[in-house]
């Protein structure tokens, strides 16, 4: 029930504090330590390489998710389109470890993956915000995101979820396998930080809609630009830039622009630089830089530390690691609204369903 709201996906968008809240709920004890399943620890500890499967936000939310399995477990760890993996599947490793990401859990793409996994005699995890869906019933464990009915076709707070639970299996088995980075990371305090920081963005709505109103509405194209986790946020953001104002939008890995993506900048063209990352914060700048030299209408996404007072959109600061969690809020929202201003369809866009359950 969307209550009072207008659309489901800004009260979905409204969610996310409480489903950070709620996660900690979930997966954490009294003394703040979270806690997976036994026998899944088992499996995860003997797998020389995860593999996570998952299509379109979701693939999103893996790529940010392998990421933390690397720094936190020092677990080899890649995130594949699942369309893909079930045709052009990669050379295995000895002892692999499957994760399936599906807001949905019935996105056929993932279940064919899921399907061939099996067959070969490979354990997997499911994460799914729908508990008796198909990929939650067949792996051989799954793990709830706890978010909430999700009914807004572009998804919203499965990402988020989605992103902290891979932040907690991680967690725990980083700190299992010994690892330092996993032991001092205090995740229960950062999902905390999050979640207020969440709550920061949504309380000043008028903020992006003035942006999506002055800078997104009768744009032809966008771009969202980063570097390591924040190309990760900026392939999300340009999605759901897309898929709720049929903008063009792309997400670029900022140091690429220079070799070909620039050539489509012209007069007042949005590019926002998303920085979260200390050790790329300048280069990025730079690339925004080079864009506007061409013309481009720049804005920026900045955690706190990282920020001047030229800034447009600045985020409190968490852990680096956790950066999407906050960054992606400010790109839900100038999309929501740019849809909104535009007239369109903000829950039901055309073209797209909720469930892809065909290949
Ligand atoms: C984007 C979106 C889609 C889904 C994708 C996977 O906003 O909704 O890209 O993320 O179809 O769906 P699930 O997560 O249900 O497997």
């Amino acid at each position: 029930d969307k209550g009072t709201y207008p659309h489901y996906m800004l009260k979905e968008i409204d969610d996310q504090p409480a489903v950070m809240r709620k996660i900690v709920q979930t997966y954490f004890n009294e003394d703040g330590e979270p806690q997976i399943d036994g026998a899944l620890l088992t499996d995860l500890k003997a797998a020389d390489r995860l593999y996570i499967v998952a299509a379109g936000t979701s693939w999103h939310a893996g790529l940010v998710g392998a990421k933390l399995f690397e720094r936190l477990a020092h677990v080899s760890a890649e995130a594949f389109v699942a369309s893909e993996f079930a045709y052009d599947t990669p050379m295995l490793s000895e002892h692999p470890f499957f994760i399936f990401l599906s807001q949905s859990g019935e996105t056929a793409d993932s279940r064919e993956v899921l399907t061939q996994i099996k067959a070969a005699g490979y354990h997997s995890l499911t994460l799914t915000n729908v508990q008796n869906s198909t990929l939650s019933r067949e792996a051989t464990y799954t793990m709830a995101l706890e978010a909430g009915p999700e009914i807004a076709v572009a998804s919203t707070k499965a990402y988020t979820a989605q992103i902290a639970v891979e932040a907690v299996i991680a967690k725990v088995l980083g700190e299992t396998l010994g690892q330092d980075a996993a032991r001092d990371f205090d995740l229960a305090n950062q999902l905390g930080l999050v979640a207020n920081g969440i709550q920061a963005l949504v309380d000043q709505k008028e903020v992006f809609e003035e942006i999506a109103k002055n800078n997104f509405v009768d744009q032809r194209d966008a771009f969202y630009i980063g570097r390591g986790i924040d190309y990760a946020l900026s392939l999300e953001a340009s999605l759901k830039l897309k898929e709720i104002t049929y903008i063009h939008s792309e997400g670029v890995a900022a140091g690429e622009l220079k070799h070909g993506p620039i050539a489509l900048i012209e007069a007042g063209t949005p590019v926002i630089g998303v920085i979260t990352q200390a050790k790329t914060a300048g280069l990025t700048r730079s690339n925004l830089a080079e864009t506007a030299a061409r013309g481009s209408h720049i804005m920026t996404i900045v955690s706190k530390s990282l920020a001047n007072a030229h800034d447009d959109i600045v985020l409190e600061d968490i852990d680096e690691l956790l950066s999407p969690l906050l960054a992606i809020i400010p790109a839900q929202l100038i999309s929501y609204y740019t849809s909104l201003l535009k007239g369109l369809d903000v829950d039901k866009p055309r073209n797209l369903a909720k469930s892809v359950t065909v290949q």
